[in-house]
């Protein structure tokens, strides 16, 4: 299953066409089709239904991928590899792994976002605001290998790394908007900028 996460922490599904390209979907290609669907689809969860069936593709073709995996650094519990930057780029086209175990922080992303499991499963837990910077737990769901989740600009969620081998992720986010990104503490109900 697929899903949209939206500002208010509500899980839905995430449909979208089947799509065939006409020859191997190389990155390259991948990130002038996601500059075209961001300039002509301006609302989010559009974007994400178009951008969605791509990811797909690009996955299949990708093998080199394995390649680029990083394992997870032990002390942190999380690495990441650019898949594509260049100076003032303003998309994050990243894998990510997590090491069994470990949580991450709560937080939103200040952009549209996309992550595709390739190896593994994670819970998201899904918060919402309530009243200034407090929050509250609105639900959570299990993605796996094969799954992908994508959210809203202002969705709230937190992962745990589920079994006992590290998860391994494609992700994607577009442009983030820095003074609406912020990382929440569920207990002391604040909320701080990173
Ligand atoms: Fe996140």
């Amino acid at each position: 299953m697929n899903w949209f996460i939206t500002d208010d922490g509500d899980c839905q599904s995430l449909e979208f066409q089947a799509w065939t390209p006409y020859r191997p979907y190389r990155l390259y290609r991948f990130l002038t089709e996601l500059e075209d669907i961001l300039e002509e689809i301006k609302s989010d969860r559009q974007r994400l239904e178009a951008i969605a069936p791509r990811v797909c593709e690009f996955l299949e073709t990708a093998t080199w991928l394995d390649s680029a995996y990083v394992p997870p650094d032990a002390q942190r519990g999380w690495s990441v590899s650019k898949l594509y930057t260049e100076q003032d780029y303003p998309l994050t086209v990243q894998l990510v792994s997590w090491k069994p175990g470990a949580t991450s922080t709560i937080h939103n992303h200040a952009t549209w976002g996309l992550v595709a499991m390739l190896s593994g499963c994670e819970r998201n837990h899904f918060w919402r605001r309530t009243e200034g910077d407090a929050i509250e737990k609105v639900g959570d769901r299990i993605v796996c290998e094969g799954e992908m989740i994508t959210f809203s600009p202002g969705a709230i969620h937190s992962i745990e790394v589920l079994g006992d081998e590290p998860t391994i992720s494609f992700n994607l986010y577009g442009e983030t908007d820095f003074p609406k990104r912020f990382k929440f503490d569920a207990i002391a109900q604040t909320a701080e900028h990173f």
